[in-house]
């Protein structure tokens, strides 16, 4: 979700205002994604690198994702939206972590969208959580290493109970993939917009998708 920063200074206003209008993004693009009977949307809040940031940024946005949880829970449930969360989100503050597990328990019976929030999310370390829960297996002869399959690793990552990823969209020109779903973009078709994140909604949301559906997918065939 890039571009909130820039969406701020463009107005002469602090970042902390672009990720709050960042917020209100992300509330019209999950109403979007559920309208038009998106199977699942995951949307990049907080990288594993995003701790490098000053400590009142990582606290601001710390308190967005609080109050979007309070806020949210509701119309999730009457919306009939699952939730869960890639990432080490259990090192994110304990409160958090307690609001996150509440919202994950009570939708997790829901079979709508699913709207997975990637949380000090790192896709690299996510392949090694997997290799580890892998190895581990391994050494207790549960599984042989020469078994392993693309699947058995698929099912170790956070993104295991989501189906295969179709589309990436990225937003604010940046045109790179910075750590985010390496393993799960092997044929995933990207789309590129300048709309910096705070902009984004339905519309773009919409010609996201028919960009996509104008596209072939030969999956390595011809
Ligand atoms: C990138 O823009 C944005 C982020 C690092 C944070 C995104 C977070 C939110 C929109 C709010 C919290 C999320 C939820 C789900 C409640 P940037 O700051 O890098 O902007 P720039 O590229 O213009 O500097």
């Amino acid at each position: 979700m890039d571009g909130n920063g820039r969406w701020a200074k463009k107005r002469h206003l602090p970042r902390a205002a672009g990720h709050k209008r960042g917020v209100d993004a992300v509330r019209s693009t999950v109403r979007a994604a559920r309208d038009l009977g998106l199977e699942a949307l995951t949307l990049y809040a907080f990288s594993s690198e995003n701790w490098k940031r000053p400590e009142e940024e990582v606290s601001d946005l710390m308190g967005l994702l609080r109050h979007f949880i309070k806020k949210e829970i509701d119309e999730f449930i009457a919306n009939n939206v699952r939730l869960i969360v890639i990432g080490n989100y259990q090192a994110l503050e304990s409160d958090i972590v307690a609001m996150i597990d509440d919202l994950i328990a009570r939708t997790a019976h829901n079979d709508g969208t699913t709207l997975a929030i990637a949380l000090n999310y790192g896709s690299q370390d996510e392949m090694i959580r997997a290799t580890r829960a892998l190895a581990a297996k391994a050494v207790a002869g549960e599984i042989a290493p020469g078994d392993i399959t693309e699947a058995d690793f698929a099912a170790h990552l956070d993104t295991a109970s989501l189906p295969p990823l179709d589309l990436l969209i990225r937003t604010s020109g940046e045109q790179r993939l910075s750590n985010f779903l390496l393993w799960q973009t092997a044929y995933t078709e990207l789309y590129f917009t300048d709309v910096l994140w705070p902009d984004f909604g339905a519309a773009e949301l919409k010609a996201a998708i028919d960009s996509f559906a104008g596209r072939e997918r030969r999956f390595g065939g011809r």
